[in-house]
């Protein structure tokens, strides 16, 4: 049959002609040391060298309040024509070779780095976490693992809650955009190894960034990572036990106001707690600028703590200077007791009542106006 003979002697002769033109890996290998193979690719081509990249995250999380940690697989592909091989000279014949470790520095890889790692780490446990692939058709992939860790700056205003878009940014260190381009993976840049842990933070979304700059000199990619702060534990630790202790200051508004011992310390005791917790929140600020939404919540809290205890210390003085005065009167005469005491009783009785519904009040509207602006700050 015509058809199957022409299949037959295509096959042959493009089999026969890859076994002609290119050499056995086992050849190749033997020259990697001697040949300028770790020389860029574009001096043998003279073409600007494509390096394809694609990321694969295995820990994102924002290490501290203005930094990201990410963990991930730096897989870059490229082309080496130099490095093509008759595929059928392997074992694994059609896939590809793996380059042993002491090969590395004769074969030429790209110099990428992250321009913009506060610290950087290669694993390196228990053998580097390295890999350099050759494909028969000259195509090289490499994948290093790394750890980096980078600025992320927080917008202060809405802390505890709020989001943060950290991006990254890859660079070749050495190579002009003449020389080298870098390019994202087209169908899948950033894969996910595990679900990202999800304390205090979590990652919305990772999405490319524009490398677009005219300043930018050398070729490079840019990634942003997106994050929301989880502020539901700050709600515990922080929002609720400072409410309760401005609910005491008010509670103890309504303790007689004879019992000085148990209303002073009362008062005191709630100034006391709401500063230890202005300290642990002056801590977990560190490193933000600025005004936070966590700073004005507690010093309002003081602010009405230390109210509390005001009212106590007047509506105790002016009922100190009551009853002084009567003692006065019960002295100078016993018969003109009357219209003075009941007016200065009823004004420190009254200024009491009155701050039993201002003290809520007031609180009550601070809340409102503090969480209708908090919840819609970002
Ligand atoms: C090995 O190197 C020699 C000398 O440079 C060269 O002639 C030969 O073609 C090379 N062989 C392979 C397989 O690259
Ligand atoms: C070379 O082979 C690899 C693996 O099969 C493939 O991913 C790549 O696209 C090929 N490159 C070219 C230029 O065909």
């Amino acid at each position: 049959m015509p058809i199957s003979l022409y299949l037959a002697c295509s096959i042959f002769s493009t089999v026969f002609g890859i076994l002609a033109a290119l050499p056995s890996w086992d050849q190749l290998e033997a020259n990697l040391s001697r040949v300028d193979y770790d020389l860029p690719p574009w001096i043998h081509t003279g073409q600007v060298t494509q390096v394809r990249t694609q990321l694969l995250f295995t820990y994102i999380q924002s290490a501290t309040l203005t930094e990201l940690a990410t963990s991930f697989h730096l897989i870059q592909q490229w082309e080496d024509v130099r490095l093509q091989y008759d595929a059928s000279s392997i074992i694994f014949a059609g896939k590809y070779v793996l380059v042993d470790q002491d090969k590395y520095a004769t074969i030429w890889t790209p110099d990428s780095y992250i321009s913009n790692a506060i610290s950087e780490v290669q694993h390196s446990v228990t053998k580097p976490n390295v890999f350099i692939r050759i494909y028969p058709n000259g195509t090289l992939v490499k994948s290093t693992r790394l750890t980096v860790r980078t600025p992320c700056p927080l917008k202060s205003q809405g802390f505890p809650r709020g989001s943060q878009s950290c991006e990254i940014t890859i660079e070749s260190y050495t190579y002009s955009a003449s020389e080298m381009s870098m390019v994202w993976d087209q169908q899948n840049p950033f894969r996910y190894k595990h679900p990202f842990s999800a304390s205090s933070s979590s990652v919305t979304n990772i999405k490319e960034g524009s490398c677009t700059d005219p300043t930018q000199e050398y070729p490079c990619l840019k990634y942003n990572v997106g994050i929301v702060r989880d502020f539901s534990q700050y709600i515990l630790r922080i929002y609720v036990p400072s409410l309760f202790i401005v609910i005491l200051g008010w509670l103890s508004m309504w303790i007689d106001k004879a019992q000085v011992g148990a209303r002073t310390s009362l008062g005191v005791l709630g100034v006391l707690s709401i500063v230890t917790q202005l300290v642990g929140v002056v801590s977990l600020g560190n490193g933000l600028e600025g005004v936070l939404a966590i700073d004005i919540w507690i010093a309002v809290c003081m602010v009405f703590t230390i109210m509390a205890l005001c009212v106590f210390a007047v509506v105790h003085n002016m009922k100190r200077r009551k009853d002084k005065s009567k003692n006065k009167y019960k002295e100078n005469s016993g018969t003109e007791e009357g219209d003075e005491h009941s007016c200065c009783k009823i004004q420190h009785g009254k200024l009491q009542n009155i701050f039993r519904v201002v003290y809520p009040f007031l609180f009550i509207t601070f809340n409102v106006v503090y969480w209708a602006y908090f919840l819609n700050v970002n």
